[in-house]
């Protein structure tokens, strides 16, 4: 496996719409290798989710642990083709970041409650009900496939925080 140069805010790829895959194209081995690859990128980098664009492949599908539990072992999610519901009408705000917006931190507005239906890394059809955090971290990633970052969906930016300071003044604020 491999560590994947992860584009950047300001790189073109991050703004483009990923075409959706094949489920032939999913299990070819190149396909299988760049999954494993974005997902050994996602725990080096600490983070929780990691979107096609963000390593240079205009795809639809991310990789992101969705466990209600931010701490808990679980096995990365491979989300492809995500189709997105939201299952309450209300949106909440929560703290996010960006492995492209590196040590960036701000208030978000996303639905807390949605279903997601999308293949998963074998082209079989799932369908996951999330809720909260996990909610968030789906939503996050499925702006990256539609070339829309956190800062779009921001209402105000004046919770923008560096990392530091986010440690220092908010991060008691994080559920
Ligand atoms: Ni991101």
């Amino acid at each position: 496996m491999s560590i994947l140069k992860v584009a950047r805010m300001g790189h073109p790829v991050l703004r483009m719409r990923g075409r959706a895959l094949e489920k032939s194209e999913i299990r070819h081995p190149l396909f299988q290798k760049l999954i494993d690859d974005m997902i050994e990128t996602m725990h080096e980098y600490n983070g929780v989710g990691l979107a096609g664009p963000q390593v240079h492949e205009g795809v639809r599908m991310f990789v992101a642990l969705l466990a209600e539990d931010p701490d808990s072992k679980t096995d990365a999610s491979v989300i492809i083709n995500p189709e997105i519901t939201p299952l309450a009408g209300s949106r909440e705000e929560g703290w996010e970041g960006c492995l492209s917006i590196p040590d960036i931190r701000g208030m978000v507005p996303r639905f807390t409650d949605i279903s997601v239906k999308a293949l998963d890394r074998e082209g079989r059809n799932i369908e996951l009900r999330l809720k909260n955090f996990p909610a968030r971290v789906a939503q996050h990633e499925t702006d990256h496939l539609d070339g829309v970052l956190f800062f779009d969906r921001m209402t105000s930016m004046q919770s923008l925080t560096y990392l530091e300071e986010y440690s220092r003044f908010h991060a008691k604020d994080d559920d």
